[in-house]
């Protein structure tokens, strides 16, 4: 039996023929005579791309090394695309993979080079040499894009018959293998030891204009949307919001590239299911969030723009009646929490016959969702800014000062245990974080703080003896 196996440069590709053969058997043969993809150009823009971001460390801001984060992901994503549509893969190829894709991650990673200049100019930081590799690396990048226009797009129709044959071809004799699923119920992490510097610090599309929000990515994407982030501000009254916004990258989000937009739930008035407050989560393609005047969440299915909800115990307070606090004032409409860890989505209130401490509720993912296991606290939630849950414990916040957050309280699930005397803190480029939300997909804090989005790299003990 023999098949094409290993490297097969796709837009190499003309001609292919597909030959009957004898019974079981299937042969593909290929010609290749044009143009390679000029991967180490693509390798040397992605050093220099670094490179810059190693030198420019020390008189950063740290504007510009998210950036050049960005950037820097943004290349090795469309390195690590090209690689996929050359090779015919492993069998973890879901789909086909567009070269439009491509297309736009180049349109993508331009955009977010005239934003680094801008930057750059505006701080006056760089040094000269760097500023030559920004030039090398911005032609290369024309370069690339030339190849793109006049190589690529010109091969795409080609490509796809090529693909739809082989994969006829080859599924014809190898059903492909059901994608391998991670264990379920473990958390690899221990406790957390402490919380990077901000890593990702962007004004995003809207700079300065909407103070609540939330932001972040969906620990348990869709297919096809692994890279994506999600934007919810609170577009009216500081206090409702209509739709969700969709960003397919980092990059994007920072370059305010708003595709593929939004996903409305209501379009007008608050009603029922309009979104009140701004700590809601995506999760699984689904949005959660306490909904208008309810003492409940509500989860919006962004594919089929149902929403179901759950009511919350009689007594807890919900219309801003209990909030996110610290001592200068409260953050209105904070009552509900929505939270993500490894194990699901979770929701932070309190209630009247709690006193005002914080209560915890698993939520379970069923149709319509249900509230599961509750754990009681005995924190007291006006003087807690933010909570967010990471591997099964709860972690609440305090206002240090207009520069500084501690993470000062958590609560384990497994274990009961309480402890005040965390310790960690974060350093905040505004003075109030309106919602804080940790992603198990890359161990990030990621934060909404008047109006910009800054992420936090969570440091945890990895000790072993935490569980
Ligand atoms: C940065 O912008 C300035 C004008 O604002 C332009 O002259 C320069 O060529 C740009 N540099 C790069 C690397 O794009
Ligand atoms: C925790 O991280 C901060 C940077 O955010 C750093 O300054 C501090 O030294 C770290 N603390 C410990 C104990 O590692
Ligand atoms: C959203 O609806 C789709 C279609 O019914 C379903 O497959 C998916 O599981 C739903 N998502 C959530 C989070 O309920």
């Amino acid at each position: 039996m023999k098949l094409l196996q290993a490297v097969f440069p796709l837009w190499a590709l003309i001609g292919v023929t597909r030959q009957t053969n004898p019974p079981g058997q299937c042969v593909c043969e290929f010609s290749s005579s044009e143009q390679m993809f000029p991967h180490n150009k693509l390798k040397t823009v992605q050093d220099e791309a670094s490179d810059c971001n190693t030198k420019v460390t020390p008189s950063k801001t740290v504007e510009l090394q998210s950036l050049l984060l960005g950037l820097d992901r943004r290349l090795a994503q469309l390195h690590e695309d090209v690689s996929v549509l050359e090779k015919e893969d492993d069998g973890d190829l879901y789909g086909v993979l567009s070269l439009h894709v491509i297309q736009n991650e180049m349109t993508e990673i331009r955009l977010l080079l005239d934003k680094l200049n801008a930057t750059t100019e505006e701080h006056h930081r760089l040094t000269a040499d760097t500023e030559r590799q920004m030039e090398a690396v911005r032609e290369e990048m024309d370069q690339l894009e030339k190849f793109d226009t006049q190589e690529v797009v010109k091969r795409q129709q080609a490509n796809q018959r090529l693909r739809r044959d082989l994969d006829q071809c080859r599924n014809g004799l190898h059903p492909a293998p059901p994608p391998t699923k991670p264990p379920h119920g473990s958390c690899p992490h221990g406790e957390i030891l402490n919380i990077s510097e901000p890593r990702i610090y962007t004004a995003g599309e809207y700079p300065g204009s909407y103070k609540y929000g939330a932001w972040g990515r969906d620990p348990k994407p869709e297919h096809g949307k692994e890279n994506w982030y999600w934007l919810v501000m609170m577009t009216s009254s500081n206090r409702y919001a209509h739709y969700v916004r969709q960003y397919h990258s980092l990059s994007s989000l920072i370059a305010g590239v708003n595709v593929p937009g939004n996903v409305q739930i209501h379009s007008s008035n608050p009603t029922t299911n309009t979104i009140q407050g701004p700590n809601v989560v995506l999760y699984a393609g689904a949005l959660y969030y306490n909904c208008y005047n309810q003492r409940q969440v509500c989860r919006f299915n962004l594919t089929t723009k149902i929403v179901t909800n759950v009511e919350l115990p009689e007594g807890t307070r919900y219309n801003s009646k209990g909030n996110f606090c610290h001592l200068d004032e409260c953050y209105p409409y904070t009552d509900l929490d929505l939270a993500t860890d490894e194990s699901g989505v979770w929701v932070i209130y309190t209630t009247s016959q709690d006193f005002g401490n914080l209560v915890l509720s698993k939520l379970e993912k069923s149709e319509p969702p249900t509230l599961g296991q509750t754990w009681r606290t005995s924190v007291y939630k006006l003087g807690v800014t933010n909570t967010f849950m990471a591997c099964g414990v709860l972690y609440a916040t305090r206002y240090v000062s207009k520069d500084m957050e501690e993470i000062f309280y958590s609560f384990d699930t497994v274990t009961g245990k309480e402890r005040f005397n965390i310790g960690i803190f974060m350093n905040k480029m505004a003075t109030n974080i309106q919602a804080l939300n940790y992603s198990p997909v890359d161990q990030m804090l990621h934060a909404y703080s008047d109006s910009y989005m800054v992420s936090y790299e969570v440091i945890f003990d990895l000790s072993g003896d935490y569980f």
